[in-house]
């Protein structure tokens, strides 16, 4: 059996916890192999709506296995709290969820210096989602870091007091404050106590053996392709490896077991935090398309910036993903407007034709060239098969299965689980 990958294709938050969940019945495992609680994959059904960061999408089905991989990095108090208000669902985490004793821990002091380096940064910071994910994976490859498999040794508090003395040192060079450490500390060691009782393995032998014993296994990415550490607007990235790849180095399976890699876009583009964003809309469009795809972060609540399809960029996520199958997201987002555009280049000021995003990309002045589609102006909401699609809807999916060389296998209509339409 081979493992199947799904995950974003721009900038994040086009959707994957809603269509992880609505997946899941189809496989025994979910896992999330990178990323951490900067993640927020929203998921709603039967009038629930409820919001994941670290645990993965599959945890409301009671059959499958939710594993957090090697190449996660977690906050083991966004953890505690998550599984505290899963509380009311009745789940069984014993049996339902593990965590890798490979993944990388965060602890207090990555969120503060987290916060340092952002503000040293002034008007041309990420946009961090202030979550300790940049630090954490900087001591990760600097072969610093704790992992989940320290906290059940003897000398767990010792290894933590070194790292923290390390980073008090960086902390002091940024004068930035330290006050509220003790409570984080506090905090942290609570959920740490917590913590051991969980599910702790090595999943790297779970997945293999789930494989070898005929499991189907779904790969959650987080974040998304434009945010990649290689692939993305660097600097303006998050710190992991958000692609396809990322799910074998993350998991701890073979590139040849890589089965279906499913990509996910929006019918249009948003992104939260800062960097290039050729299409992004400053004006009322953008505004209503805010307001009608309620484009406020899972994560931070704060306003997503919004534009239109960008497809240079999602040929470039195609690419660099192998993508085999296409789900659209959020097509109905798109019902109140008039003309729909799509960018199929862009052009630089001197005429030039581009439609690659090469290095040096984020420093010329493109401008997106747009083709202009009618709108279908009416409710999708209540939609349950594409034929009941409006024409101009099934205009728009063609002409990009067309462009992108890949068939769109799902359109999204509405949040809910039964608001998805299969091809
Ligand atoms: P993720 O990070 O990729 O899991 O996405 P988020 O949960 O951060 O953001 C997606 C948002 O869009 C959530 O609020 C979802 O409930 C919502 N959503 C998902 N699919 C659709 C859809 O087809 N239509 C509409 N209107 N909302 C959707
Ligand atoms: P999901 O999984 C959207 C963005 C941040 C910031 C940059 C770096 O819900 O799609 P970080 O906290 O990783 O150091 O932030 O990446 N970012 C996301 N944007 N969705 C996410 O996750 C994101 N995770 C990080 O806004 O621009
Ligand atoms: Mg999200």
């Amino acid at each position: 059996m081979k493992m199947d990958v799904l995950l974003g294709l721009q900038w994040g938050d086009e959707g994957k916890g809603k269509i992880v969940d609505v997946l899941a019945p189809q496989y025994e495992v979910v896992a999330r192999f990178q990323g951490g609680p900067n993640a927020g994959h929203t998921l709603e059904f039967d009038g629930i709506k409820h919001v994941l960061h670290q645990i993965p999408s599959g945890i409301f089905r009671s059959q499958i296995l939710n594993i957090i991989g090697n190449g996660v990095v977690l906050d083991p108090i966004v953890l505690k709290k998550e599984i505290d208000g899963l509380g009311k669902f009745s789940i069984d985490y014993q049996k339902n969820l593990v965590v890798s004793k490979k993944a990388t821990i965060i602890i207090p002091t990555h969120k503060l210096l987290d916060a340092a380096l952002e503000t040293s940064k002034g008007d041309k910071k990420i946009g961090s989602t202030l979550k300790g994910i940049g630090p954490t994976y900087q001591d990760k490859i600097g072969r610093a870091a704790l992992r989940v498999g320290d906290i059940l040794s003897s000398d767990f508090r010792e290894k933590y007091d070194t790292l923290v003395e390390k980073h008090k040192t960086t902390l002091s060079f940024y004068n930035h404050p330290i006050d509220a450490l003790p409570e984080m500390e506090a905090q942290f060691f609570a959920a740490i106590e917590f913590f051991k009782t969980l599910n702790l393995i090595d999943s790297e032998y779970v997945v293999n053996d789930a494989l070898a014993s005929n499991k189907k296994i779904l790969a959650e990415g987080a974040q998304g392709s434009l945010l990649d550490i290689d692939f993305g607007s660097y600097p303006f990235v998050t710190s992991s490896t958000t692609m396809t790849a990322g799910a074998c180095t993350g998991l701890g399976v073979a590139p040849s077991k890589i089965g279906e890699v499913f990509g996910i876009f929006k019918a249009y583009c948003t992104r939260v935090g800062s960097g290039p964003f050729p299409t992004e809309l400053f004006d009322h469009t953008g505004e209503a398309m805010r307001k009608e795809g309620n484009e406020f972060g899972s994560t931070t609540g704060r306003p997503r910036r919004c534009g239109w399809l960008d497809l240079p960029a999602l040929r470039y996520s195609i690419m660099i993903n192998g993508v085999t199958q296409l789900f659209m997201m959020k097509a109905d987002v798109l019902n109140i407007f008039e003309e729909i555009n799509v960018c199929t280049y862009y052009e630089l000021p001197t005429g030039e034709r581009i439609d690659r995003l090469s290095f040096e990309i984020s420093e010329l002045d493109v401008q997106p060239v747009y083709k202009v589609f009618k709108g279908w102006h009416c409710s999708l909401g209540d939609v349950r098969s594409y034929d009941e699609f409006p024409s101009e809807l099934k205009e728009y999916v063609s002409y990009l299965e067309n462009d992108l060389q890949v068939p769109i296998k799902l359109v999204s209509v509405g949040p809910d689980r039964i608001q998805t339409i299969l091809r």
